[in-house]
């Protein structure tokens, strides 16, 4: 018998029979791969919210720490911050190994941050695992460690690429003063610390994501959880997903006012190019995040002296979005997230370990979750290729 979501398949008990009729999209788009209480993601109306919470909510007084341990443990706390243990051991995590620390210092410190960060991972679990001799790895997921361990590399990677000294965490500071303060030099602001905080409470999760489902695939493979985390860095990294923030930068920054901004794009366009910060697979509307990030970015711009830099970037987004929105292709959270991680001291090439930060509390919570019910991936192919034949005279 062949099954259907409709007739009530039930995918961790039932099995598929062949044939197989059931085709899916390029990028498994529209497919529900998984049940999940962490995160409930709506293209439809745009609504967001964590384990129940509208990200409108968390972007009230936002708070990542907080927002990590809902998304992980599912304590929707106090809206005080988060308990005192999730958050001693968040920020305890940050301290590395020294031969860690060593490992991404022995690197060019030209070599392309996200780079450095997956082999910083790759180093951590070789030396977490191989202490506790936990080759599943259960251990770190209970300890969820890995939010603050991505966060104290990170750290390292930008001392190391301003070119001074390595300098440990200190596992009192909140984990956006720290990493500011490996940015800048010195303390943060406490509207900086506010800002950098709303940016990683929303990149904080968002579906099952190219990274996240990603790290499932390997997850399902009960590979440890550092291979998992490497797997989702790999797919963040692309241009496509967290790396276009990068390119947002990019084409931001080189825009010299307004005018040429407006002529730049046309141009582009004309020319079939892409405007980054537009266009998401789930969203035929403008990403609901959006809305509060250009309010963010408005006011940090008018703090730092870089309202022009702002107003570019409202023409971009003003133009492209006439251009655009007739094919359904609107303005995404990384548009104005660049904007502001430059206006918090980040080039663009350090933004997409900005973004790792945050995503790393949705992906391990998303992919904790997922191992209960978990089953070894494996989607099918539809054969296209010759009919059989026999092997050929111009065989290699
Ligand atoms: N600018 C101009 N045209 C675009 C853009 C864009 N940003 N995005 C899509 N299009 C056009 C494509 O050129 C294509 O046109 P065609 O049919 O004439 O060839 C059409 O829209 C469909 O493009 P796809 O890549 O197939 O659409 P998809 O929904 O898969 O794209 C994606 C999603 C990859 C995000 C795309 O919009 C894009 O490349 N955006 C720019 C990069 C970016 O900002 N990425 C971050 C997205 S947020 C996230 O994290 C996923």
């Amino acid at each position: 018998m062949l099954h259907t979501l409709s007739d009530g398949f039930d995918w961790r008990v039932d099995r598929l029979e062949w044939p197989i009729t059931t085709d899916v999209a390029p990028g498994l788009r529209g497919v529900i791969a998984a049940q999940t209480r962490v995160m409930w993601l709506d293209p439809s109306s745009g609504r967001l919210a964590y384990r129940g919470v509208p990200i409108e909510s968390l972007a009230e007084r936002p708070d990542f720490e907080a927002t990590a341990e809902l998304l992980i443990t599912g304590s929707a706390g106090t809206g005080d911050g988060g308990s005192t243990h999730f958050c001693d051991n968040l920020r305890s995590s940050r301290v590395l190994p020294t031969d860690v620390v060593d490992l991404l210092r022995g690197l060019d410190p030209a070599t392309h941050p996200t780079r450095a960060l997956r082999a910083g991972v790759s180093a951590l679990g070789c030396h977490e695992l191989s202490v506790d001799n936990d080759p599943a790895g259960v251990r770190h997921w209970r300890e969820l460690r890995i939010v603050g361990q991505v966060t104290g590399l990170v750290a390292q990677v930008v001392f190391h690429r301003r070119g001074v000294p390595a300098c440990a965490a200190d596992p009192h500071e909140s984990l956006a003063n720290g990493l500011l303060r490996a940015l800048t030099g010195s303390p943060a602001e406490p509207e900086d610390e506010s800002t950098l905080d709303l940016l990683w409470v929303l990149y904080a999760a968002h579906g099952i994501d190219a990274p996240t489902f990603a790290s499932m695939v390997v997850a399902s493979c009960l590979a440890d959880p550092y291979y998992n985390v490497v797997a989702g860095l790999s797919a963040l990294r692309g241009r496509r997903q967290g790396g276009a923030i990068q390119t947002v930068m990019e084409q931001l920054l080189a825009r010299e006012d307004p005018a040429e901004a407006r002529r730049w794009l046309h141009r582009t366009l004309a020319e079939g190019g892409r405007i980054a910060g537009f266009g998401h697979p789930d969203y035929r509307m403008p990403d609901p995040r959006v809305v509060i990030l250009r309010k963010a970015a408005a006011a940090l711009a008018r703090r730092k002296g870089e309202g022009d830099l702002y107003e570019v970037a409202r023409t971009i987004e003003i133009a492209a979005t006439r251009e655009l929105a007739a094919r359904d292709i609107h303005v995404n959270i990384n548009f104005y997230g660049g904007l502001l991680f430059h206006l918090l001291g980040a080039d663009p090439e350090l933004a997409p370990c900005l973004i790792a930060i945050a995503r790393m509390a949705g992906l391990v919570a998303l992919v904790h979750e997922s191992l209960d019910t978990i089953r070894l991936y494996r989607p099918l192919t539809r054969y296209v290729g010759p009919a059989e034949r026999p092997l050929g005279r111009d065989r290699p």
